[in-house]
């Protein structure tokens, strides 16, 4: 049902600020909005709240897909990849794997779902797995960054990704760089004393051609040789 006058609207109907964002995000209720509103009407409380809701709505507006402010953030961002000091700066709302492939044109590390499910943009910061597609470049300067293209030396590659290759550990490849790295830290952790441990510690790499087995085999094949 819409309203009018005083009535607050349902929630369906709830009222957008101009910059798109709607006020019971803000709010979390009709009559919190209602509490709210009361309370700084009329007082300077509604100077010092006003900007600071402005930007914050901005921001969100900006996340949910809302119009691109006039110039984005950039800020300078010094990490190592793979070895190598890389100076850049970037957009604050650029995803670490965004970076890696966009920027840097490392495209080893794969975009598959871009939503934190399938693992396919895994790589090692620091030595720990971590999606990239869900984690903003900014907030890891300083840090070490090590994607498929950093494991192999030169000619020579990595155990992990020879043992991949020694069983079978792929199909079509397109989850591989990310399986492979994630199997880099899974045996790093010792998690590899069963199948089963295996499993459940490379859940979060997702295989559409279903190279699960042949996955483990590889990573038990590596730890045993001491990787
Ligand atoms: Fe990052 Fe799927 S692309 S988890
Ligand atoms: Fe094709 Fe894993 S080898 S998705």
């Amino acid at each position: 049902m819409s309203s009018s006058g005083d009535e607050l609207p349902d929630d369906e109907t709830a009222p957008r600020s101009s910059n798109g964002l709607d006020e019971i995000l803000i709010f979390g209720s009709p009559e919190t909005r209602r509490r709210f509103l009361k309370q700084v009407a009329g007082t300077s409380a509604v100077i010092a709240v006003g900007p600071r809701l402005g930007l914050f709505a901005q921001k969100i507006s900006e996340t949910a897909g809302g119009s691109a402010p006039a110039s984005a953030a950039k800020l300078p961002l010094r990490l190592k990849i793979n070895g190598k000091d890389v100076a850049v700066e970037v957009d604050t709302r650029i995803t670490l794997l965004d970076l890696l492939r966009e920027d840097l044109h490392l495209t080893g590390s794969k975009k598959g779902c871009d939503h934190g499910q399938c693992g396919a943009c895994t790589v090692l910061v620091d030595g720990r797995r971590i999606n990239s597609c869900l984690s903003l470049a900014i907030v890891h300067d300083g840090e070490e960054v090590t994607t498929i293209e950093g494991l192999a030396k030169g000619e020579q590659l990595h155990p992990v990704q020879a043992a991949f290759v020694e069983h079978d550990g792929f199909q079509c490849g397109y989850c591989t760089p990310g399986q492979i790295c994630s199997a880099v830290a899974c045996i790093k952790e010792g998690h590899v004393k069963s199948d089963d441990e295996i499993r459940e510690w490379m859940s979060g790499n997702l295989c559409r051609c279903g190279a699960y087995p042949n996955i483990v085999d590889a990573i038990k094949g590596a730890a045993g040789k001491g990787t």
